[in-house]
């Protein structure tokens, strides 16, 4: 039988798809599933696809099936189900065999198995976009050795989303480096959906709009500089009902995560970059998952008035919010790619991080398109200052500043909009406040601190000796 020209081993929800896809651009691809079941229903219901599908019930003719050097795809759950495929997969395996991680692992997790890789080769991949994404063309982030990469690459182009022809699937750096990519691109996910979330509220809790009436405005937002697969599905589900209701009013508030966007807010605070956006939106789906405990609160203090007085908000100033507040999150995510490129040592593209985002994956718009030209132009300068986005925050936190005000007055929560204002305003003082902070270090610690009238020396002192403990 023809060998297949790449394999893949986890037949659940995105790897069936991304199969599915594998095959439809022509390759002919072995797959394998722990359950065989799963493995033959998936091979009796690929339809026109099915003659450039093997499905294969054990490891042993699974690889036996690929034409070597072999290139696989995992796509199984994160975690220790990837280690105990590799080491399954080991003996089977030639010294230029590729396994590639397609699932959602920790970077760590990706530079260890990268480290520990010996009689065969590794890539770790993030994929986003979702189970359509996987089907039609995911967004693709890769980290290994290049010349691993290069091999792979023409399937892996093959299979992404274009963004005007051009392949949304990029390698990004070693080791880790495509997973780290993907966990930041899952915070800013987590941000984005949050910033919307709060919009939501506050359109229907301050201004008192039915869903209907909010998925309007998210449809008109995606006609201009919002215009992003996030809002179009805000729309989409806004404007959904079930039987009478619509169906946003009958969906419990509380919401999962399964810990990427953790990851990105942990790695943050490794390596010092603040994120405060991203952090605020782990930290409200933390609360949301805390359904009791806000019950209590309410039944404690009563629920915040919330009702605004008519006129005091513009539909036109929430969409100056979420611009605003769209930019300071992603100046944010781009400063913290680039901390970590200089931790550890990567020379992550960031133009090419844009770029790769601009179509598949979940936090798609047509900003990032403008967001890749600015960092073209200067990657090391910050979003917020590129005279693009610049001009744009001019123009547009006014109106965050007016939405963060006026919800702090009625008790509209905005944590991530209200995080967004207070890190924008912390980045346009020179002269904080922090030298308080340094007397009080200094005071109970003599942590000492630098002068201003005497710039250059360091490690000075307060005359508060007597106190100190
Ligand atoms: N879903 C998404 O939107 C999305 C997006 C991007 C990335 N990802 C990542 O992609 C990966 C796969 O996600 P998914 O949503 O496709 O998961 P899923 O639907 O739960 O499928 C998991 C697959 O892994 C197999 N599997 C589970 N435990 C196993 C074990 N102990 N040993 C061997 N095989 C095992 C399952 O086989 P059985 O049929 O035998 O159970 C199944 O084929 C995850 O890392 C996820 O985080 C998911």
């Amino acid at each position: 039988m023809e060998m297949a020209e790449i394999g893949l081993i986890g037949l659940g929800t995105m790897g069936a798809m991304l199969a599915l896809n594998i095959a439809e651009k022509g390759f002919r691809i072995a797959v394998y599933n722990r359950t065989t079941s799963v493995t033959r229903q998936f091979a009796a219901e690929a339809g026109d696809l099915a003659p450039r599908i093997v499905p294969t019930e054990s490891l042993e003719a699974f690889v036996a099936a690929i034409k070597p050097p072999r290139a696989i795809i995992l796509m199984v759950p994160a975690g220790p189900v990837v280690d105990d495929q590799i080491a399954a997969l080991k003996p089977l395996l030639g010294p230029d065999d590729l396994i590639i991680d397609a699932g959602n692992a920790n970077f760590h997790d990706t530079n260890r198995r990268a480290a520990a890789a010996s009689g065969y080769r590794f890539l770790g991949m993030g994929v986003s976009g979702g189970e359509e994404g996987a089907r039609h063309g995911p967004s693709i982030m890769g980290g290994g050795e290049k010349a691993d990469w290069d091999r792979v690459a023409p399937v892996l182009e093959a299979i992404s989303a274009k963004y005007q022809g051009i392949p949304c699937a990029t390698w990004m750096g070693p080791g880790g480096a495509g997973h780290f990519v993907k966990a930041v691109h899952n915070g800013i996910e987590y941000a984005d959906m949050q910033m919307i979330a709060e919009i939501y509220g506050v359109m229907r809790d301050g201004l008192g709009m039915e869903a209907a009436e909010i998925g309007a405005v998210f449809e008109e937002w995606n006609q201009g500089p919002l215009q992003s697969y996030l809002i179009e599905i805000s729309a989409a589900v806004s404007k959904a009902v079930d039987g009478d209701a619509p169906m946003l009013d009958v969906i419990l508030d509380k919401a999962g995560q399964k810990g990427t966007g953790r990851w990105t807010v942990i790695e943050a605070q490794n390596l010092a970059a603040p994120i405060p956006v991203i952090e605020a939106a782990v930290m409200a789906r933390n609360v949301s998952a805390r359904l009791a405990e806000r019950q209590a609160g309410e039944a404690a203090f009563g629920a915040a008035p919330m009702a605004l007085a008519k006129g005091a908000l513009h539909l036109k100033t929430l969409e100056q919010a979420m611009i605003a507040g769209k930019i300071l999150c992603y100046a944010q995510g781009f400063a913290l790619i680039v901390a970590a490129s200089r931790e550890f040592g990567w020379n992550l593209p960031l133009p090419a991080i844009a770029r790769v985002w601009r179509e598949g994956c979940i936090i798609r718009s047509s900003m990032l398109n403008d967001m890749a030209t600015a960092l073209e132009e200067n990657p090391e300068r910050g979003l917020m200052l590129a005279p693009f986005f610049a001009d744009h925050l001019r123009a547009a936190s006014p109106g965050l500043r007016q939405v963060v005000s006026v919800g702090a007055a009625q008790g509209l929560p905005l944590p991530a909009l209200s995080a967004g204002l207070a890190w924008f305003d912390m980045m346009r003082t020179a002269r904080g406040t922090a030298n308080m902070i340094q007397a009080q270090r200094d005071f109970f610690g003599a942590h000492g601190f630098e002068r201003l009238d005497k710039p250059g020396q360091k490690d000075l002192h307060g005359p508060w000796g007597g106190h100190m403990v």
